[in-house]
């Protein structure tokens, strides 16, 4: 059976050149809601794609609407075991300026209000104090990091995300304090997702592209946020991307599996 892989594509991600030729539309039925993905083929490895902000340009899913338990579960339906998200996020680096990309290594999550687990239920069901010590797959940020190394395209490694509700952006104060928590980038997504593939033992890494400096870290005033225009860095994380899965290993190597037993 081939290896399939799941992407979660947002801000500035289209589905391009990782899904091959013979991209087709598919809908997956879950008990959370049916999730339209692209279903293709990368390198002998079958890819299914979710545009995480939805495929209507005239009805864009905010950060805070978007279906995450569908989504994940729909993947894992599909019988996916990684999944790879890109994520849009502010800087509250200086040294991670716009246009810069990197590995999210730990998250804080500040989203309120969201269904972040699939464990709704009884006290008896199992699994559901999973392990998030580490949230994102190690084996896949270490298969980024040297793919990045052989392409020439440096990532930062390591990043503390800060996952806020939104959509609105931060105020200044917030940014002041999620800094001196050790927060170091700033985006409304990676956190949800990353947690649920976890409750379902899937691998999840995310790519995060720095779009802005944080509310209050740039001379201009929130309505000012310069957004780097994404386009210029899709040919890069095409790249990366297509470097990373053919690298990865049949056999998952990494504790994902473990961590989502809980206790
Ligand atoms: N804050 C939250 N989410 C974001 C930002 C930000 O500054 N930039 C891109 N996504």
């Amino acid at each position: 059976m081939k290896e399939k892989i799941g992407i979660i594509g947002g801000t500035g991600i289209q589905n391009s050149a990782l899904l091959g030729e013979n991209a087709q539309d598919i809908t997956v039925n879950t008990p959370y809601g049916s999730v339209h993905l692209l279903q293709g083929e990368l390198g002998g490895k079958e890819i299914y794609f979710i545009n995480r902000h939805g495929y209507d340009k005239a009805h864009t899913i905010l950060p805070h609407c978007v279906n995450y338990q569908a989504n994940i579960f729909a993947f894992s339906t599909l019988g996916v075991e990684r999944i790879i998200g890109t994520a849009a996020v502010g800087s509250l680096r200086a040294d991670f300026p716009p246009g810069s990309l990197g590995l999210l290594g730990q998250f804080m999550d500040f989203t309120k209000g969201r269904k972040s687990s699939f464990y709704q239920g009884t006290l008896l069901e199992q699994g559901k104090f999973v392990d998030m010590t580490y949230p994102y797959c190690q084996e896949l940020n270490r298969a980024f990091l040297s793919a990045g190394e052989k392409l020439g395209i440096p990532l930062t490694k390591d990043l503390v995300y800060i996952c806020t509700e939104g959509p609105r952006f931060e105020t200044a104060a917030e940014i002041k304090a999620f800094a001196l928590l050790g927060g170091e980038v700033v985006g409304m997504t990676s956190a949800t997702e990353a947690i649920l593939c976890r409750e379902l033992g899937i691998c999840y890494g995310s790519l995060a592209m720095s779009m802005n400096a944080a509310a209050g870290m740039a001379e201009d005033g929130v309505e000012d946020i310069v957004c780097f225009d994404m386009g210029q860095l899709e040919e890069k994380i095409v790249a990366l991307l297509t470097a990373v899965i053919a690298a990865l290993p049949t056999v998952r190597q990494c504790h994902c599996q473990k961590w989502s037993q809980g206790v």
